[in-house]
This record gives structure tokens, sequence and C-alpha cells, in this order.
């Protein structure tokens, strides 16, 4: 049955592509992704496969490289609104014929630094190659985007190296010469002796750097963006670190995987019980309801309702939720005393405790 429905749906396609002349690559299966899938998809979509498809990794397949190009191609078009809307409505072709389809752009390079290269840099054995610093910027986030997940640029100038005219001192290294300073006598001294290099200089280049926040990332996690750090006149450019600082929230307090939130209620409530509803941090309800008395303190605890785990996103913290009672200011009459004893009937306790117990 399947096997129909696709065949129907293949022959269907040969036949609007042999009308319209206009046979494309399917951008939205080559990534994998619904043709309704938000940007934040096609990114997860397409950094997963760039991963998974990179030459470097799959040199036994011959075609691994289009693959790839494929895949680059199938990003720049679903990741810009105007490719993409221009690709929906008449393909790849089409996007040429505009002069749309940027061939040989790499958008690639200025993406994603973690542990995008696992094979890492040509030069991280060569110990004796000089490295300029590394340079670790905090990356402020909402809870909400630890939650979620989000994407975001960061715009930074750069220090890049570009040839300039002369020459410059390079390689310099301490070196012992011998004078001799008359028959059996000599002194050893130190030198500096240097190389004459042609000259740099360092030329301020503006680069966007787009940087994944994942679900359930944790306070002071590090993601590594290999050379885009300070450059080093002789060597490699250090790295950009970028460390996650979460931003306070007004409502939940994360502990590990666990959220923490306080819900004032009415005296009242607090005792005939209530039903309400916590807007969780994507937007979701969390209903909350007691149907018994709720002193002061009370704690419950929602399973499932805390935070993705950065390892495993369908593994969730819990939501801990303590109660406040607010306790009417107005001044009871003396027949409004009279009707609340009657109703509580409470008799006086006044039992006197330490409730620090050694704190
Ligand atoms: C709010 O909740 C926290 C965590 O459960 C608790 O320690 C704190 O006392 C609560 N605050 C109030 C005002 O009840």
């Amino acid at each position: 049955m399947a096997s129909v429905k696709s065949f129907t749906f293949f022959a269907l396609n040969l036949l609007i592509c042999f009308i319209a002349v206009q046979c494309g690559r399917d951008f939205y299966s080559i990534l994998g992704v619904q043709r309704n899938a938000n940007l934040n998809q096609i990114k997860k979509a397409y950094r997963r496969l760039a991963k998974e498809l990179h030459p470097d990794k799959n040199k036994d397949d011959p075609d691994a490289s289009s693959k790839f190009q494929d895949l680059g191609a199938a990003y720049e078009v679903l990741s810009d609104q105007d490719k993409r809307e221009q690709y929906d409505r008449c393909g790849e072709e089409c996007l040429k014929k505009e002069g749309m389809m940027n061939h040989g752009g790499d958008p690639f390079a200025s993406f994603f630094g973690g542990d995008f290269f696992p094979f890492g840099n040509p030069h991280d054995n060569q110990h004796e190659t000089p490295k300029g610093a590394n340079i670790v910027i905090d990356l402020w986030v909402t809870l909400e985007e630890l939650y979620s997940g989000n994407f975001v640029e960061i715009t930074r100038n750069k220090p890049v190296m570009k040839p300039a005219k002369g020459t410059r001192k390079c390689n310099c290294r301490q070196e012992v010469v011998t004078k001799s300073l008359g028959p059996g006598r000599f002194q050893m001294m130190q030198q500096t002796v240097c190389d004459e290099c042609p000259n740099v200089k360092l030329v301020n280049e503006e680069r966007t750097l787009e940087i994944e926040i994942e679900p359930g990332m944790v306070e002071g996690q590090e993601t590594k963006f290999v050379a885009e750090g300070e450059p080093h006149v002789d060597g490699e450019p250090g790295d950009l670190i970028l460390k996650i600082k979460t931003q306070t929230h007004k409502r939940f307090e994360r502990h590990g995987d666990d959220l923490y939130t306080n819900i004032t209620i009415s005296l009242q409530d607090a005792l005939i019980g209530f039903t309400t509803e916590i807007n969780h941090l994507d937007g979701h309800k969390v209903t909350v309801s007691r149907d018994k008395v709720t002193p002061p303190g009370t704690k419950i605890r929602k399973k499932g309702e805390g935070m993705p785990n950065f390892e495993n996103n369908n593994l969730h913290g819990a939501l801990i939720i303590t109660f406040d009672v607010e306790f009417p200011k107005k001044v009871l009459t003396d027949k409004e005393q009279e009707e609340i004893k009657t109703l509580l009937g409470q008799d006086s306790t006044f039992k006197v405790y330490n409730g620090l117990q050694g704190f």
C-alpha cells in the first residue's frame, strides 16, 4: 500500500517536473524535515547532518562531497526566508535563474562551534606552534532558552592577520656564541637570533557566529569555536569559548534539572482548596490543584515538569511548588470572630519549640 502511494507520488512529481521543467533537488528531504519546519528545526537538522556527512568523516564514500554540497545548498536556501519562499513556489531551477543560489559560498564557514570538527585542527599536536590566547565570553541566556533551545547569532569584531609591506623579525631564539678574547681565553654569551618573515598587520573583520543553545544546557557549560580567539603572529589563533550563564527568572529557579517555584494563595483557598494554572517556560500550562487544607510551606512535586536533561531531552526533572498563604488584612468584627471560632472549633495551642534545630 505504502509503495503504491509513494510510486504515485513519484510519478506525479515526475509529471509536474516534466511539465514545468524545474526538477531541482528536494531540499526538504535532503535535510529530512517537514515542509512546514521552522527555522530552529532546520538549523538542528543541518547541524546534525553536517556532522554526520562531513567528507572528512566519510573518506570511504565517493559521494561524500556531493552529499555534503547538497546539504549545504539545502541549508543555504531553507534557512533564508526569501530564498525559501522562492524555492517553495518554483523549485531550485528557478532560484538559479534568479541568481539566488550562491554556489561556493559555504554557509558552513561561520557556523557552529563545539565539537563540530571532532577531527580537530591539524596543528593541535604540534606543541611548538604558538597559539593566541583563548577568549572566554559569558553568554547570558534565559531559562526559556535553556528549556526549549534556541539559536543565537553573535557578531564579533575579530582581528585577523593580513599581509603587510616589509618584513618583521620572527622565530626568535636564544643561541650561545663563543667569542675569543685572546689565546686560551673565551667568552660564552647568549644572543637573540631571529629570521626575517613577511610582515603582517591585524585588521578587524566582522564575523557572525551562530551558537546553538541546546535544551538542558547547564550553568557554566562551554561551547568552543576553534580558532576564533586571539590571533598569534607566529602561530595559530586561540579559541573562542562561550560560557552559559543563566539570567535570573521571575517565576522559576533551577537546581540541576529541577525547577522551583512559589505560589501565594489566599487563606480561604488554603482552607477550602483550589485549582489554578502555571504558565511554563514554553507556554504550556501546568494545572495545580488541591482539595485539602494547604498550610504555608506545603510543597508539591510535579514529576516531568522540570528542565529537560541535557544528555537526554526526553527526560525532565521535577517542578517543586511551595505555597505560602496570604492572610486577610481586614480587622474582624466581634461577630466574625465568634463565627470563625464556631466554624473552625480549634483549641488554642502554644507549643514552644526550637525550629532551627542546630542551624
Ligand atoms: C519559596 O520556595 C522555596 C523553595 O521551595 C522555599 O525555600 C522558600 O521558603 C519559599 N518562599 C516562601 C516565601 O515561602
